[in-house]
């Protein structure tokens, strides 16, 4: 499974990116406004940041506006991945972009029909929002096995980005489901090592060795 950061925070994607387990970055307006930054800018430094994917969302609604976008978007770097709603301007600036060798990443989907379209518009990523749809009552991890069933029936190649992941048990259910990719705050990433008996582990581990009055090297 591989592991996206859901930021535009630059800090904690650097941070994230030493550790060697950061396959790629997810943003979205919000996240691009909530770093204060300038979304070019922003972006461009993402990019440099990571080898992986780098996903920057098209704000326009309507399909030439997209691909207007896109044009300026794509050029930041060869990594960038280009965010489109799913919608159908979304899904046919999907179609025509994949068709030019350009990585896209449809997003804001909420049902498994709507990962079929985004399939056969072949994007490269869908995002599933799991905890938005749990939010409104529905189970964002059925959304997931339904989305997986499905793609595995056809041999789709999108792969499903679990999206809106809000706890380590996302990550946890969805890994189990097979889900190609997670993006989640750096704190769900972070969140994923700690156990307590591994604290306390160390600590007793750490007790012990004191006493030997030993050190190594
Ligand atoms: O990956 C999508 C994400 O940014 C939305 O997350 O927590 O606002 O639903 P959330």
């Amino acid at each position: 499974m591989k592991f996206f950061a859901d930021t535009a925070d630059t800090a904690d994607i650097a941070d994230l990116a030493a550790t060697g387990l950061l396959d790629g970055v997810t943003t979205n307006p919000s996240l691009i406004a909530k770093s204060g930054r300038d979304f070019i800018e922003v972006t461009r430094e993402i990019c440099g940041l990571v080898d992986g994917p780098v996903s920057a969302e098209v704000v326009a609604l309507d399909h030439a506006g997209m691909m207007r976008e896109a044009e300026i978007l794509r050029k930041i770097a060869s990594n960038v991945c280009i965010k489109v709603p799913l919608t159908l301007d979304g899904l046919k600036t999907c179609k025509a972009l994949t068709g030019e060798g350009t990585m896209v990443n449809v997003t804001l989907c909420f049902s498994a029909n709507q990962a079929l379209l985004a399939a056969k518009a072949g994007a490269t990523f869908v995002s599933p929002f799991v905890g938005r749809h749990d939010d409104n009552g529905y189970d964002g991890m059925e959304l997931i096995s339904d989305i997986r069933l499905i793609y595995d029936n056809y041999a789709f190649e999108t792969q499903i980005l679990v999206a809106s992941v809000r706890h380590v048990m996302h990550v946890y259910e969805a890994a189990k489901i097979g889900a190609d990719v997670m993006t989640a705050p750096p704190a769900v990433i972070r969140a994923l090592v700690k156990h307590v008996l591994t604290d306390k582990g160390i600590e007793g581990f750490m007790a012990d060795w004191a006493k030997t009055g030993q050190s190594i090297g």
